[in-house]
């Protein structure tokens, strides 16, 4: 497979995906399409941006025409589909930017490949990048299989839910090669401050309040976005066509003792007396329908692929807050402009 599309690559996941790819197959030429809404930052590709086999096109998948005229022009072999609106609070105050990026934006990248590759399917793949959060919320036992039935609950989840229907439908009903793949909660280099994470670092780097929602005591499962990237690699080589495998790190933490392991570091590293940065913990109104538990079961993945996460949650996470201090600069970046107006209404009245 020479030619490949990955939408969405100047996001978080995206552009860990691209940088893999464009650094381990030199032969493949690697086309990032992307929107560059507020969470695309093409400074998140600065180190590959320049290689022979990389190219950028900016453009919406909502665009239909645009999309299909793009597919006849390069006619490519294979898709990474990993666009898509991604915060759960946004799609709560805004739905119907999730239902046409999230659901529209994949029909009109499903036409596309069905239109261009009809009659040879041999050799090519649509892959699907999709989350746990489809499966809906656990209770205090229990994992998420790739059979659990569907029960999204947020605007957000029943969009990728959605997608997620649309894709194995052209699979059913066209014969479209595809793979779909669910993973869970991500965290590393490169997130947008409004997910927990980096959001909570930036904030106790400016002393500002850590808002906590309801009591801290949703679980969710973490990993490093290069696993999840290499998980990404491994599925789309060696993965089965019709297949869908789950991606998780067996790693559940409840927001209030990943919080408290964040405040902790933070203080290490800034110096700062131990137990000053949980001071500036603060409970806020809870998230509306907040799932209460996600965990992954990725034994299917470890067995039939071998794929395992290579990264402790301490590691992790120290790694993380090194970049995020290392990268100020990128932080003051995203953080300055709309997104200052979104936070300030977001978080204005909890
Ligand atoms: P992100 O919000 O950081 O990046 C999304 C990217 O998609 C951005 O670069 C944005 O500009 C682009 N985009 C959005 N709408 C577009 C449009 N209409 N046309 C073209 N480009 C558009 O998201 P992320 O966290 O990197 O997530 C990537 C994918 O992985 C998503 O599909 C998400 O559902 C899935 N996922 C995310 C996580 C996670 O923890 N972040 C976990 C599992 C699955
Ligand atoms: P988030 O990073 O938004 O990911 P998701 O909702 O997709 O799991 O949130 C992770 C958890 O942290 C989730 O249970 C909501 C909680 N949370 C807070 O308590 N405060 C915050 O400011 C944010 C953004 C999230």
């Amino acid at each position: 497979m020479k030619k490949i599309l990955v939408t969405g690559g100047a996001g978080f996941i995206g552009s860990h995906v691209i940088r893999l790819f464009v650094n381990r197959y030199p032969d493949y030429q690697i086309y990032n399409l992307d929107k560059l809404t507020y969470a695309g930052n093409l400074e998140n590709l600065r180190d590959v941006d320049q290689k022979p086999n990389y190219h950028f096109i900016k453009g919406d998948i909502i665009d239909g025409d645009f999309i299909i005229g793009l597919f006849k022009k390069e006619q490519f072999d294979g898709v990474i589909h990993l666009a898509a609106e991604s915060h759960v609070d946004r799609s709560i105050a805004n739905p119907m930017e999730f239902i046409m990026a999230n659901i529209v934006g994949t029909v009109n990248l499903l036409n596309a490949a069905k239109h261009i590759w009809k009659g040879h399917f041999e050799g090519k793949l649509f892959y699907h990048v999709s989350t746990d959060e489809v499966y809906g919320s656990l209770g205090d036992t229990g994992f998420f299989y790739e059979d659990t039935p569907y029960d999204p609950h947020s605007p957000y989840s029943a969009s990728k839910a959605s997608s997620d229907h649309l894709v194995r439908a052209y699979h059913d009903t066209y014969g479209l090669p595809m793979i779909i793949s669910n993973c869970s909660n991500n965290y590393g280099p490169n997130q947008f401050p409004e997910k927990l994470i980096p959001l909570f670092i930036n904030n106790i780097r400016h002393d500002k309040p850590l808002p906590v929602y309801g009591k801290g005591e949703n679980v969710r499962d973490w990993l490093y976005v290069e696993d999840h990237a290499a998980a990404i690699d491994l599925i789309f080589h060696k993965g089965l066509v019709g297949e869908t495998f789950n991606i998780g790190g067996h790693n559940e933490w409840k927001n209030i003792d990943l919080i408290k392991l964040l405040c902790r570091v933070m203080d290490e590293k800034l110096g700062r007396t131990k137990g000053k940065s949980e001071k500036l913990i603060t409970y806020v109104t809870d998230r509306a329908g907040h799932d209460l538990r996600y965990a992954i079961d990725s034994s299917k993945l470890q067995k039939q692929l071998g794929w395992e996460p290579s990264l402790q949650f301490e590691e992790g996470i120290e790694k993380t807050v090194d970049w995020y201090l290392k990268n100020q600069a990128w932080l003051d970046n995203v953080t300055s402009g709309n997104y200052q107006k979104y936070y300030e209404e977001m978080y204005l009245n909890r």
